[in-house]
């Protein structure tokens, strides 16, 4: 998608397919008010827009799109309004939203030009919220659904933030079009093909370790999960180098389970129909990276993922398997569906021999999540409170749900084996998304950590106004800003 500005005066005369434009609700005080480019639309179209609104055939509810077409006074073929709802409700990530709502109801045929003249900021969230918005999930179908537009032109753009919405609209479009494709398309050697074909687009260092690398370096945990797929596994480590070598980098580790068929303790068929979506929290990581490197992020960051395929054959591994992870510790195997964490311990492990001092880690790690906290919202689990908080603020920047889950020693009690150093699920399903993340703390060391549980706002089986189904994009707009915001 082609992205420019045009000066809000030529409004009148650019023609294009489509022009959006936005509109609050009335105020608590029950009074509408247009804001500027609003208000020089309703102006051209003669009073059209606010009669409109008046009648109630366009609604201003949040997210609402309505189409008017063949406005008079305008050279476009059509206007979508695109509701706000009431400005003291209004919330960071509004813009995004709104703007990908508009988009993906415009995408429903193909596009040549779209004009963005929103009374909304910021111009980047705006950008990238186009971007997703009119990208569907229908890679292999002959008739697509949603068609991304030729060209989206900005009012009064600023260049840099035109330039950062498209960057961060490709991260987040890079990242869903790896969740979306099927494990027969991406699978451990193909992902890090990706990943090595990123570093050098981007601008970023990629070193791939495949099984017999792995072996050498006592991945006992990650190979463990890996041994029953005729898929080998990888580990993948890409560095950003923005600032100076003697600063520290923060660590990001994602879990890439490329398929989760449950191993052993086989998930049945409707739990394993979603589960190529298992890699979302590695293909978040690697969407930051190219997003950090082509805004040349002023920071280092070292991306780290670990990509196996938990498959059941002969050679999988066995409940009451007992395990050496890279760090030492000895895992009793209760479930070889508690998957995810087995390969995040060893990743871990890397990222703190990559000397990262922060570490934040994303992963598909749990359906306990999803119970505690729906489908929309991100579990955050942490052993260092100011480090949380400065990736909650991040999120809140961002409009990206989360909430935290709190790491009391209690919970670690559940993961204490008779045979080994600690076993792989708790004791019942009772606080499983805790449980987890008290897993992952034995591999951190004592750095700051943050894990993010996205197993519900990875994937979305029902449309949100602002994006198609299946693969969201989650976390990658906030992991960017986090890191920029240290910088
Ligand atoms: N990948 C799943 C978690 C998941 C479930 C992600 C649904 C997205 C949607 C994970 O590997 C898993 O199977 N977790 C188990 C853990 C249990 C065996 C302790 C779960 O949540 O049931
Ligand atoms: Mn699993
Ligand atoms: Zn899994």
């Amino acid at each position: 998608m082609q992205i420019s500005s045009f000066l809000a005066e030529e409004l009148p005369q650019v023609a294009a397919d489509a022009i959006v434009v936005s509109v609050w609700d009335k105020n608590d005080d029950g009074a509408l008010e247009l804001g500027p480019l609003a208000d020089q639309i309703n102006q051209l179209t003669s009073g059209l827009l606010k009669r409109l609104i008046d009648d109630g055939e366009v609604s201003t509810k949040s997210l609402a799109c309505t189409r008017v077409y063949e406005p008079t006074g305008l050279r476009a073929k059509s206007l979508l309004v695109v509701g706000l709802g009431k400005p003291e409700a209004a919330e960071p990530g509004l813009a995004f939203r709104a703007a990908g709502a508009a988009a993906k109801t415009l995408a429903d045929k193909q596009r040549r030009t779209v004009l963005f003249a929103l009374d909304l900021e910021p111009q980047d969230e705006l950008v990238a919220g186009a971007m997703v918005g009119s990208l569907g999930q229908d890679l292999y179908r002959k008739q697509r659904t949603l068609f991304p537009f030729e060209s989206l032109m900005i009012v009064d753009g600023d260049p840099n933030l035109l330039m950062r919405g498209h960057v961060l609209g490709d991260a987040v479009n890079l990242t869903r079009r790896l969740v979306n494709a099927p494990a027969n398309e991406i699978y451990p050697e193909s992902f890090a093909d990706i990943c090595v074909e990123q570093g050098e687009r981007c601008g970023f260092e990629v070193e791939v370790w495949d099984r017999e690398r792995l072996e050498q370096e006592n991945c006992g945990s990650l190979l463990a999960v890996a041994q029953g797929s005729a898929r080998e596994p990888r580990l993948v480590i890409m560095r950003y180098q923005g600032a100076p070598l003697d600063h520290a980098p923060v660590g990001l580790v994602g879990k890439g389970v490329t398929f989760d068929s449950g191993g052993l303790s086989l998930k049945p068929s409707e739990s394993m129909l979603d589960m190529k979506c298992d890699m979302a929290g590695a293909a978040t990581v690697l969407g930051a990276m190219t997003a950090l490197a082509q805004l040349q992020t002023p920071a280092n960051v070292v991306g780290l993922v670990g990509l196996v395929e938990n498959m059941i054959s002969g050679t999988s591994y066995r409940l009451g398997d007992v395990i050496q992870a890279r760090n030492g510790k000895t895992i009793e195997v209760h479930n070889t569906d508690a998957e995810g964490r087995m390969v995040l311990a060893d990743v871990l492990d890397v990222a703190l021999e990559c000397d990262a001092q922060r570490l934040i880690d994303l992963a598909t790690l749990t359906g306990a999540c999803m119970v505690a906290l729906g489908r929309s919202v991100a579990g955050g689990m942490t052993n260092d409170e100011s480090w949380y908080a400065d990736i909650a603020a991040a999120a809140k920047q961002c409009g990206e749900p989360i909430w935290q889950l709190p790491m009391f020693a209690e919970y670690g009690e559940h993961i204490r084996s008779s045979v080994a150093d600690i076993k792989n699920v708790g004791d019942g399903r009772w606080g499983g998304a805790i449980t987890a993340a008290k897993f992952l703390e034995e591999f951190v060391g004592n750095r700051p950590w943050v894990h993010i549980d996205i197993a519900g706002p990875s994937f979305n089986d029902k449309a949100p106004p602002w994006v198609d189904a299946g693969a969201s994009g989650c976390f990658v707009r906030t992991i960017v800003q986090a890191i920029e915001n240290l910088a």
